[in-house]
């Protein structure tokens, strides 16, 4: 096995020659002419030239390679009482019933088409077949109340929508296709075609008149033609939580993606063809995307797709029964799963019940993992947790114990050290690199490895704003944290406001918006605190106008937080909020958000000199402690 110090190096040295090494892995209708274009800095451009689809490289790749009847994709579905496994050979077919259906509905290369769907085969499936036709997919979160969906709607500019008709959450029936029709009364621009997949008999009728499931796929044939894209046609567009309250459009492409994906599933994760690999996430967000729907596929391998929880459908042993029953050899997972496992069953007496042999180690991401769960999971399932750190905007890991190479120290609460491709460097606030052991801002050298993010949809301005400005030449993270002398890093917090809820990357500041279109309130802020289970859940505090006279304030503050789960959805799992006399402030006026979070979380207030008030403070003190244990 290739030593990791040596790999990384020439990653770093030498770019273009490593990744030009690696584009082997893949299919290509064209080779590049250029490795790297470095014309348009600080944009950048890899394997220009070229011509490349990743659908053709999950599926017929894999068809000609002899593995049409070997199992792509198993489905696990407790809250539909569902389970069924499809062949490379199967999904083949309904990828491209879907493609062609698409086409015939007039979808062409470049159109974009929003999916709003659960975990449900037909996600993965719909995914897949704009793919294949070159059309740009958003999956939007189920999560994700009716205005959020239109926002993303009214920015994607969508020829068409694929939703399902219901989800199952809780033991409730969530009914989609009310929230879909809120959200399509919303847009500005009337979508042309919206098709729905009905799981369930009885769906309710919509103004907007859905094509049926079956009849998208009727008038096709299995053969969809692959579109031939440049390595400039994105992929998809997934929006994620940023600095402000409006989500941004993060793009991927097809040809550097798929490199890269194909690379990390081979040398982070060690898959191979023939393995079985679960990350128990949603395709809505940026792990559902690289890690259940395109990576396994690529590498030959088998993807779990779960509908569920990890506690409750039906019991805290459910990871556990998966993968001994589908021999999985890989779990990628969020901290905060495990952690609502460990609660009900802190000894891991269940869990330790399970014979699995075919598990070889546990990915762990979106939330700085405690050391409490990961020695509970290693002392229980006796195979490695591997913490490893990246983002939406990168699409694949920045840090990780690479399983693929020797030579590597593992270190409890790191999350590894940089896996080939990214020179990550901490700095200070002027730029000035930072010493081993001294935190600061995490930021990554252009040019960014292949399959990272190119720009923002529609906005380039905007990502050479937001990403590369403030540290010129460099990529920033939003994230804070060090290296140590064995180069793992160690992440601390965001620098924005971005908090983590149950593995979930939520923005505080959209949630101040929604509360501060409220008539009575005159200002108000929202931080995020600790949670035992979650890692972080948003808390609010308002001011309300002088002079008003609003209805009681439990009245209120019930009312508001109805608003934020009607807004933006239940995930934003805002539940506590005060109303206070008024925010502790510089004397410059900046909401002392830092000592609010202090407060809250029952540490120690670090108050500026700046402060303007200390009697504001006082107060806020006061009505937290009359709320707070
Ligand atoms: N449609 C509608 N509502 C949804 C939803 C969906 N697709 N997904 C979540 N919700 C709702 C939940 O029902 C819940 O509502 P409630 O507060 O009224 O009960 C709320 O949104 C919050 O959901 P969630 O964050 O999932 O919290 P939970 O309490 O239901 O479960 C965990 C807690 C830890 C078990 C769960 O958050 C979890 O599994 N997290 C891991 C996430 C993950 O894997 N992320 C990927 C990163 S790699
Ligand atoms: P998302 O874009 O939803 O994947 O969220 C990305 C953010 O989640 C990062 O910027 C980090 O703040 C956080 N994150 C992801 N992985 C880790 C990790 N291993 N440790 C700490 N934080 C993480």
């Amino acid at each position: 096995m290739e030593s990791w110090q040596t790999e990384y190096q020439k990653s770093i040295s030498n770019p273009v020659d490593f990744w030009e090494r690696a584009s082997e892995l893949v299919h290509w209708f064209q080779k590049a002419d250029k490795i790297l274009d470095d014309g348009k800095q600080p944009l950048y451009q890899w394997f220009s030239g070229s011509k490349s689809n990743i659908c053709y490289n999950c599926l017929d790749v894999n068809l000609q390679e002899g593995r049409g009847d070997k199992p792509a994709l198993i489905w696990e579905s407790p809250v539909s009482a569902s389970s069924q496994t499809y062949t490379f050979g199967e999904v083949f077919h309904e990828v491209g019933l879907i493609a062609n259906g698409l086409r015939n509905l007039g979808v062409e290369k470049g159109d974009r088409v929003v999916i709003y769907m659960p975990n449900i085969p037909q996600a993965v499936f719909s995914m897949l077949a704009c793919a294949r036709i070159g059309a740009i997919h958003s999956v939007v979160f189920g999560g994700f109340a009716p205005p959020e969906l239109a926002k993303r709607i009214d920015d994607a500019d969508p020829k068409a929508i694929l939703y399902a008709s219901h989800a199952f959450e809780k033991g409730q029936v969530i009914n989609y296709q009310s929230l879909v029709d809120e959200a399509l009364d919303l847009v500005e621009k009337p979508l042309k075609v919206a098709v729905r997949f009905n799981r369930m008999e009885g769906a309710q009728e919509s103004r907007h008149r859905p094509i049926c499931w079956n009849d998208l796929k009727l008038h096709g044939n299995d053969v969809a033609t692959c579109e031939h894209l440049d390595p400039s046609d994105p992929l998809y567009i997934l929006y994620t939580s940023g600095t402000t309250g409006n989500p941004k459009g993060v793009i991927h492409d097809h040809t550097g993606y798929m490199l890269a994906l194909k690379w990390s599933m081979q040398h982070v994760y060690q898959i191979n063809e023939g393995d079985v690999f679960w990350a128990a996430s949603d395709i809505g967000w940026a792990v559902g995307h690289s890690y259940i729907v395109y990576g396994p596929m690529l590498a030959g391998a088998c993807a779990l797709l779960y509908e569920g929880k990890p506690v409750g459908t039906p019991d805290e042993t459910i990871y556990w029964q998966l993968c001994q029953k589908h021999h999985v050899k890989t779990l990628f997972t969020a901290p905060t799963a495990l952690r609502s496992i460990k609660a009900k069953d802190p000894e891991g007496k269940k869990m330790g019940a399970f014979k699995l042999p075919n598990l070889k180690a546990v990915f762990l991401a979106g939330e700085r993992s405690d050391t409490d769960t990961l020695s509970w999971l290693e002392k229980n399932l006796k195979v490695p947790a591997i913490d490893h750190w990246w983002q939406t905007e990168t699409g694949w890991p920045m840090t990780a114990t690479c399983l693929g190479y020797d030579g590597q120290s593992m270190k409890q609460g790191s999350c590894g050290r940089p896996v080939p491709g990214y020179q990550i460097e901490v700095v200070d606030d002027s730029g000035k690199p930072l010493p081993t052991n001294q935190a600061g801002n995490i930021v990554v050298r252009l040019p960014l490895p292949p399959g990272t993010l190119p720009s923002l949809w529609n906005n380039d301005k905007g990502f050479v704003d937001t990403y590369l400005s403030n540290f010129p030449g460099y990529f920033e993270t939003y994230d804070a944290g060090y290296f140590d002398e064995d180069h793992n890093l160690w992440i601390i917090s965001r620098t924005d406001d971005v908090i983590n809820c149950a593995g979930h990357r939520l923005s505080t500041a959209q949630i101040e918006e929604v509360l501060s279109c409220h008539e009575d309130v005159a200002e108000c802020a929202v931080v995020g605190v600790k949670d035992a289970l979650k890692s972080q859940v948003p808390v609010g505090f308002v001011v309300l106008n002088q002079g008003s006279e609003p209805m009681d304030n439990k009245q209120l503050t019930s009312q508001l937080i109805d608003k934020v789960k009607h807004d933006l959805g239940a995930v934003w799992a805002f539940k506590t909020l005060f109303v206070v006399p008024a925010l502790p402030k510089t004397r410059s006026g900046k909401v002392l958000r830092n000592v609010l979070r202090n407060l809250l979380d029952g540490e120690p207030a670090k108050v500026p000199p700046t402060i303007e008030d200390l009697g504001v403070l006082e107060q806020v003190r006061q009505a937290i402690s009359l709320r707070m244990p």
